[in-house]
């Protein structure tokens, strides 16, 4: 642009000097009026010049704005569009844009996942095959926004179809609502179990009261017996409760674990003595095997480990048959230490192990409820060693037995400082 102004300028300047000579010449007049000319010319040469130069400058100088303005639009919009791009691949919600004739002209990593391959480039239904889904796309085509829930591969979704501006194409969200709808099913199922659980013992009880208030009262035999039954109801429903609020805890955000190194060994000879008694009562053996002496320490919440090592003995002594022995074992492997409850009773059949730490499920319902089960102790024992870090698992074999083994983290190795 300088090099252009000083052309101009060379020019402008050599142009005014011919004009200046020349013209006095032409029109014949004399040397002085000649100067005269050639001075007049020369400075409107020079005036001529400035002008151009200033003009030239400004222009310059405007047409510099013109870029500076166009690059930071242009930065602007890059900077948008690569914001909009980071929030769509960050979305968990599938997002996918139409074309006025309704082809996926840009979709996010959630759909593609989803699609299995690159949805660009394919319509809706060929993405995902419902048709309520590609009918709400070519509602929103022609203008109408739409709430539509989808039911795919297991999978329960929820998604949004609106039109864009000016009939360019439509816009989707499709959001995955299958764990909420599971949540809520849980939840359902839960409220009616635990009511109909509590139904029984209290339906017993006022059976018992109104019989006793209606007469049997008088004969002190019947009454005797009657108590007596009022009296077990009255522990099962007590036991329900304390079973549901210990679940309850358990999941509870408010409660925590006081995880600190816990001496396995020494809580499962504490557990162990404590059911001697009940585990003769049903002719089962109790023994418990620690690899060393002072036992494997695990990080643990010792109040909580212990009530699932009795909820754990506890099962092996009620849901086997006399002559069953269980043993506690606990070992150290590779950073973690692992406690089984193992017993050589009649197993569970395999159909059945998936289920068994799912909140009031029992193998044998009528026996379990027999025997004092609400199938609630196993759910208690998932929850609570999740929350302390470590997990659970089953294996079992019909007419060989069951073994329950807990993972939990090696307490030496939590304490070790971080490198
Ligand atoms: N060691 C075992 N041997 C055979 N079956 C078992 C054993 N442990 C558990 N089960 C089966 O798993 C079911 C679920 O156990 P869970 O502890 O959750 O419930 P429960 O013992 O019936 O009731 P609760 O523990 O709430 O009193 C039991 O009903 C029983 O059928
Ligand atoms: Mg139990």
């Amino acid at each position: 642009m300088r090099r252009r102004a000083r052309l101009l300028w060379l020019g402008g300047t050599s142009g005014a000097l011919l004009a200046a000579l020349v013209a006095p010449w032409a029109a014949g007049a004399p040397w002085p009026a000649m100067a005269l000319g050639l001075g007049m010319g020369l400075a409107v040469g020079w005036l001529a010049d400035r002008i151009a130069a200033r003009e030239v400058d400004r222009a310059e100088g405007a047409l510099a704005d013109v870029r500076a303005e166009a690059r930071r639009r242009a930065a602007e919009l890059r900077a948008g569009e690569s914001r909009l791009r980071a929030v769509l691949d960050a979305m968990v919600e599938a997002v996918f844009v139409t074309d006025a004739t309704g082809v996926i002209v840009t979709a996010n990593p959630a759909l593609a996942r989803i699609a299995g391959r690159a949805p660009e480039g394919r319509t809706p239904i060929e993405v995902i095959r419902h048709p309520a889904l590609a009918e709400a796309v070519e509602a929103a085509l022609r203008g109408r926004s739409q709430r539509v829930e989808l039911d795919v591969d297991d999978r329960h979704w929820v998604a949004h179809v609106a039109p864009l501006p000016e009939g360019e194409g439509a816009l989707a969200v499709l959001h995955d609502v299958t764990e909420m709808r599971l949540a809520e099913r849980v939840r359902r199922d839960f409220v009616a179990n635990a009511s109909h659980e509590l139904r029984t013992p209290l339906a017993a009880i006022r059976g018992y009261a109104e019989t006793l208030r209606d007469g049997a009262l008088a004969d002190a035999e019947a009454a005797r017996s009657f108590v007596e039954r009022i009296v077990r109801h009255a522990l099962r429903l007590q036991s329900l409760v304390d079973d549901l609020l210990a679940l309850s805890r358990a999941e509870s955000p408010d409660w925590a674990p006081r995880l600190e190194p816990v001496d396995v060994g020494a809580t499962a000879r504490t557990v162990v003595d404590e059911l001697r008694d009940r585990a003769a009562e049903h002719g089962v053996r109790l023994s418990v095997e620690i690899e060393a002496p002072e036992g494997p320490r695990a990080q643990a919440d010792a109040t909580s480990l212990e009530h699932v090592l009795t909820n754990l003995v506890d099962n092996a002594i009620r849901h086997t048959r006399p002559g069953t022995h269980v043993r506690v074992r606990a070992r150290t492997d590779a950073g973690a230490v692992l406690v089984e409850v193992a017993d050589d009773g009649p197993g569970i059949p395999e159909r059945h192990l998936p289920r068994i730490f799912e909140r009031f499920y029992r193998v044998d319902p009528g026996r379990s409820r027999q025997v004092g089960g609400t199938g609630l102790g196993l759910s208690i024992v998932r929850h609570l060693v999740q929350r302390m870090g470590g997990s659970v698992s089953v294996d079992s074999q019909i007419g060989t037995g069951t073994t329950f083994t807990i993972r939990l983290r090696a307490a030496d190795e939590g304490e070790r400082p971080s490198a």
